[in-house]
């Protein structure tokens, strides 16, 4: 069912289009993060409105509460929240070691308890499959260890070792290829030599797409850049990218730029409750003083339902005044200039101007606005 179509370049940057069981997606993408099971603050048809093609959840968080067995009952994760568009799964991999308690890493899988109770659970490659069959997802992601950062070259090593078996064994534990896409997880840290061994004995293994994890968590932004530069040159050409936990605007820029086809981030869900928005112009921060009585919208040339109903003098009210409406007026906003850029970075790329699109967007994007 999964596939995975380049269709044009323009220097490194490629645009391309997945096809899925519940729908097609056009690359770049940027998937926003629903990770209960919501993207904070949106309904599912407002994450229509600001054309958002795919969207995330988490399996760990989904199997603590409500458990995937429930989901599963309810007719998957689809059908509990009411979104019939593609969804993609993270494996747990990344979120067991940031929120879970009392860890304890051995080859098996990772004994931990939930961050909720102090229940005592197991996940092994093989359990967090079987989850995220259940959960139904169109793309589930391999188990996987993120080395906190930094990490010894010895640990990264490693965990490295154990990371490669996961993906193996969930690869042989995954029964529902007719329906869902299984991705492989490249890590390695920000040694060249072990994200090229990561790469090619999951390339060996032959997955539907590479995510490559363990960047964005503390290293220095040009590491993040060197890595994905360097990896762009080792995965396969028809096989999709996915460039997981990143960024900002101008890092999604600067990563098409080195051939990631895909994004998730918690950035502009996130920021925008707590009123810092992202523009074209750079990051409006609403609680501003010098907002409470300017009465143009966020963005005059953006067509989200905020821009063409609201005044930044409104929002910052709403936000200073902790609204829920003034949490989904920004997320709106925010969410839609994302995908906006996806889609400019898109028509750049069919149209062979990446190169000047890029020198042409950059420049503000980490302004702050003044
Ligand atoms: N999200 C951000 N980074 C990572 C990672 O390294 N692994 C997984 N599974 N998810 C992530
Ligand atoms: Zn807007």
């Amino acid at each position: 069912m999964f596939n995975f179509t380049l269709q044009k370049t323009s220097g490194k940057a490629r645009a391309g289009i997945m096809k899925t069981e519940h729908g097609e997606i056009l690359t770049p993408v940027f998937m926003p993060v629903g990770t209960l099971g919501t993207v904070k603050a949106m309904s599912p048809k407002e994450l229509e409105e600001v054309q958002a093609q795919i969207i995330l959840g988490n399996t760990y968080h989904l199997y603590i509460r409500p458990g995937h067995t429930l989901i599963q009952k309810a007719g998957g994760l689809h059908q509990f929240i009411s979104w019939n568009h593609p969804i993609l799964t993270d494996s747990g991999g990344f979120q067991v070691m940031s929120l879970a308690a009392l860890r304890k890493i051995s080859k098996e899988g990772v004994k931990f308890q939930s961050h909720i109770d102090g229940s005592p659970h197991i996940f092994t490659p093989e359990k967090v499959i079987e989850i995220q069959e259940a959960l139904g997802a169109d793309i589930i992601m391999s188990f996987d260890e993120c080395p906190p950062y930094p990490s010894t070259r010895k640990y990264v090593e490693k965990s490295l070792a154990t990371t490669l078996d996961w993906a193996e064994r969930g690869k042989k534990a995954f029964t529902n290829y007719k329906h869902q896409a299984l991705f492989g997880i490249v890590q390695g840290g920000i040694y060249e030599d072990l994200r090229e061994k990561s790469a090619l004995e999951l390339m060996e293994m032959d997955f539907d797409g590479y995510g490559i994890g363990g960047l964005a968590v503390g290293e220095e932004k040009e590491d993040l850049l060197r890595i994905t530069s360097f990896l762009n040159d080792i995965l396969p050409i028809d096989k999709p990218r996915y460039l997981m936990g990143v960024g900002t605007p101008s890092d999604l820029l600067n990563n098409i730029d080195r051939g990631i086809d895909m994004f998730d981030c918690v950035m502009p869900t996130r920021n925008a409750r707590k009123g810092s928005i992202f523009t074209r112009y750079g990051k409006m921060i609403i609680k501003a003083a010098r907002y409470k009585d300017d009465f143009s919208p966020i963005d005059p040339l953006c067509g989200c339902y905020t821009c063409t109903h609201f005044s930044r003098a409104y929002i910052r009210h709403l936000i200073t005044m902790n609204e829920i409406l003034g949490m989904r007026l920004t997320t709106i906003h925010s969410l839609w200039f994302y995908q906006e850029l996806m889609q400019m970075a898109r028509k750049a790329i069919w149209e062979n101007k990446w190169n000047e699109f890029l020198a042409e967007m950059l420049p503000t994007l980490d302004r702050i606005v003044q």
